[in-house]
């Protein structure tokens, strides 16, 4: 199946998913599963950090172990909670202040979930062991789906 219709098909189940329910860690715990069900191995490593004052701490996951605590700015996640955009990256080696929590991670993508007056809250953070796994149809489509989640929970 094409990129487009995989994502397609996982924000219809996103959204039946998360319709009724507004706990964070169980939302959060649930699309991390949808997302790893319908990816696959493409996706090595997938979950989120939240926002816990000055720094991210670590929320349901699928994949191995990680650091619990990233501090704003720091490695890829405090970039993007920091510059409140997505982040892609071809290569973490390339990329200042990358931690490395696997050395099996080779690129990723990180999507900031923004509450509704705009503020992070989150951060999806998804790993490959592929080199350049992501593009801007990944970008554009965990969009969506960081605000799937973030309008149920925030
Ligand atoms: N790659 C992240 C650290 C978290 S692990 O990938 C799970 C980063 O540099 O922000």
């Amino acid at each position: 199946m094409e990129k487009k219709q995989i994502y397609e098909n996982l924000l219809v189940q996103l959204r039946g998913l998360v319709d009724g329910e507004h706990h964070r860690v169980s939302v959060m715990a649930n699309a991390t599963a949808l997302l790893r069900e319908l990816m696959g191995e493409r996706f090595f490593w997938t979950g989120f950090y939240v926002v816990d004052g000055e720094q991210l701490v670590l929320g349901p996951f699928q994949g191995s172990t990680a650091c619990y605590r990233i501090g704003r700015g720091r490695g890829v996640c405090g970039a993007a909670w920091q510059q409140a955009q997505t982040l892609v990256v071809p290569d973490v080696e390339a990329f200042p202040g990358h931690i490395a929590c696997s050395s099996l991670s080779r690129s990723e993508i990180v999507v900031p979930l923004l509450d509704s007056t705009g503020t992070v809250r989150a951060v999806l953070d998804i790993d490959s062991r592929d080199a350049d796994a992501f593009d801007s149809v990944d970008a554009h489509y965990l969009e969506q789906v960081a605000r799937v989640i973030a309008a149920a929970i925030y």
